[in-house]
């Protein structure tokens, strides 16, 4: 069966369109989301865009502040600094990766952690460890709200993730193994260095792919009836599109899904859901 991200984002727009009318009736404003963008990453450009599309069409404000490639980090700070103490913005999330010349780090770090819709700052990534309340990295929590939209019982089940970014293999290892439903998975972490990659997936119940690597994730590692949650959404160049590019995903669909009782799409799968899941923070 298909996990259509794109159907169970609806539902979540909906919800919080409605949501956001009960705020404006009692005389409330809406909610403010800031996005920052650095440079001119063709797909940077295209995912804030779908950020900022989706707050306009559930009712939320948002700003869009576009800097300069070569912008210094002390000017991004300062822009920061005056977003956080705004109290007309409640979100701020800066678009990552960042040109070289930037320290990621420091600009994660200077969100206020009560603003910090990405959930990337460290403190919100600690309480996401310590089980406390906290804003969830978009992509993962999108992936928690799918599986729960679909109602996948997923307690006892092995969970293989591969990828170990803050973003995506960290925080959704975190929540798979949490005690929570969905959750209660046992988690095993893949990365560059895991020797027998191949045969833990044969023997995993659950999938998640997020190492960014097209069609890495073919049918002999994958069991008959596993879940595969694909995170990947990598630009291949394809002449016979117009945009000149297509969109692949970590796994190599045509021959994996046939195997699988569950799996994802790409596009239309996990995308709209981070996008949902950014939108449930934001609120
Ligand atoms: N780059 C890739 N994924 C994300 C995300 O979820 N948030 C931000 N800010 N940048 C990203």
């Amino acid at each position: 069966m298909l996990l259509e991200g794109k159907i169970a984002a609806a539902s979540i727009n909906e919800f919080l369109k409605r949501e956001v009318s009960v705020l404006l009736e009692s005389g409330k404003r809406p909610p403010h989301l800031a996005a920052i963008l650095v440079g001119e990453d063709g797909a940077s450009k295209t995912y804030v865009a779908s950020k900022i599309k989706n707050c306009a069409e559930i009712g939320f404000k948002s700003s869009l502040i576009n800097l300069h490639e070569k912008t210094d980090i002390n000017e991004l700070l300062s822009v920061i600094q005056t977003l956080n103490q705004d109290t007309g913005v409640d979100g701020i999330l800066v678009q990552l990766p960042l040109p070289n010349h930037i320290d990621e780090q420091k600009i994660i770090e200077a969100i206020s952690p009560d603003k910090d819709v990405d959930g990337f700052h460290p403190v919100n990534a600690g309480k996401l460890v310590q089980g406390l309340a906290s804003f969830i990295p978009a992509t993962p929590y999108g992936i928690m709200l799918m599986l729960e939209h679909y109602n996948i019982e997923t307690k006892g089940k092995h969970a293989v993730v591969i990828g170990r970014s803050n973003i995506v293999g960290r925080p959704i290892s975190i929540l798979l193994s949490g005690n929570s439903n969905p959750g209660n998975c046992t988690v095993t972490i893949c990365h560059s260095h895991t020797r027998n990659l191949v045969e833990l997936c044969q023997h995993a119940d659950i999938i998640v792919a997020a190492l960014g690597k097209p069609e890495f994730v073919k049918a002999d590692m994958v069991k008959n009836g596993a879940i595969v949650i694909d995170v990947g959404i990598t630009r291949v160049p394809d002449a016979s599109k117009k945009s000149g590019f297509a969109l692949k995903g970590d796994v190599d669909y045509a021959s994996v899904a046939p195997k699988c009782s569950f799996i994802t799409p790409v596009p239309g799968g996990v995308g709209p859901m981070t996008i949902a899941a950014l939108m449930k923070n934001t609120f």
